[in-house]
């Protein structure tokens, strides 16, 4: 799995439209707390960063993970020009195991657990919440039933496919609606729920619904 998301992520084009931080998730974070410095924040998946990045200028003590070692390298390298702190680990959902509970008082996880079956998806948001404090924030994205992508490509479990035709499509891309969304964040109170389409770099990818998640444990 790793070796698909490196070549992708060597590719020029996507590191500079993945290089800028989600609108959704720059007006969640404002929303998080006055003050941001010292708080503790882990960015699963963080790919080549940008929400790392963002966290990281905004005082957070930010914890980077993703499987990817080019994502990393070149993370581990913007921090050394930019000179902003980050502590990165090469790691997939199952480094979650390696975390104490109540660590973070941010989880962000961006286009990430999606890549994944239902049964994991569900481990990770279990893993999630034991590892948050209690009024901890969850930031997080979900892929939509209404996605254009949705239905393509086999089906290896219900809402679950792999679609060699997309880009990232041999991996697997589960889909949810509302009420399973209501279900896997039933531990959570969910302070901001919205399905939009979405937007990387300032590019609109019309109909590829998603839903972006403020929550709170
Ligand atoms: C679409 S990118 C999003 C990157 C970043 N979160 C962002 O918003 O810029 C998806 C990332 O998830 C990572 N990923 C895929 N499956 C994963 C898994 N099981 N555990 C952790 N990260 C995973 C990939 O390596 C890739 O960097």
């Amino acid at each position: 799995m790793p070796q698909k998301w490196d070549e992708l992520w060597k590719n020029s084009d996507k590191i500079k439209r993945w290089s800028i931080p989600d609108y959704h998730f720059t007006d969640y974070i404002m929303e998080v707390e006055n003050n941001f410095n010292q708080l503790k924040a882990l960015d699963m998946g963080c790919g080549i960063g940008r929400h790392s990045e963002y966290l990281a200028k905004k005082g957070f003590i930010v914890t980077a993970v993703d499987p990817s070692l080019t994502a990393i390298n070149y993370l581990q390298q913007k921090s050394i020009d930019e000179n902003f702190p980050v502590q990165i680990f090469q790691g997939d959902l199952t480094w979650l195991k390696s975390v104490e509970d109540n660590s973070f008082d941010l989880v962000v996880s961006w286009n990430v657990i999606y890549h994944n079956t239902l049964s994991e998806l569900e481990d990770a948001l279990k893993e999630f919440y034991r590892i948050l404090v209690t009024g901890g924030k969850l930031l997080l994205t979900l892929n939509s039933t209404n996605n254009i992508h949705y239905g393509k490509g086999i089906e290896i479990e219900r809402n679950t496919f792999i679609n060699q035709k997309k880009l990232d499509g041999e991996h697997p891309h589960h889909y949810s609606d509302k009420d399973e969304v209501d279900r896997l964040l039933r531990n959570f109170k969910v302070l901001c729920l919205s399905e939009d389409e979405e937007e990387v770099g300032g590019k609109l990818f019309k109909d590829r619904w998603h839903w972006y998640i403020f929550a709170q444990k």
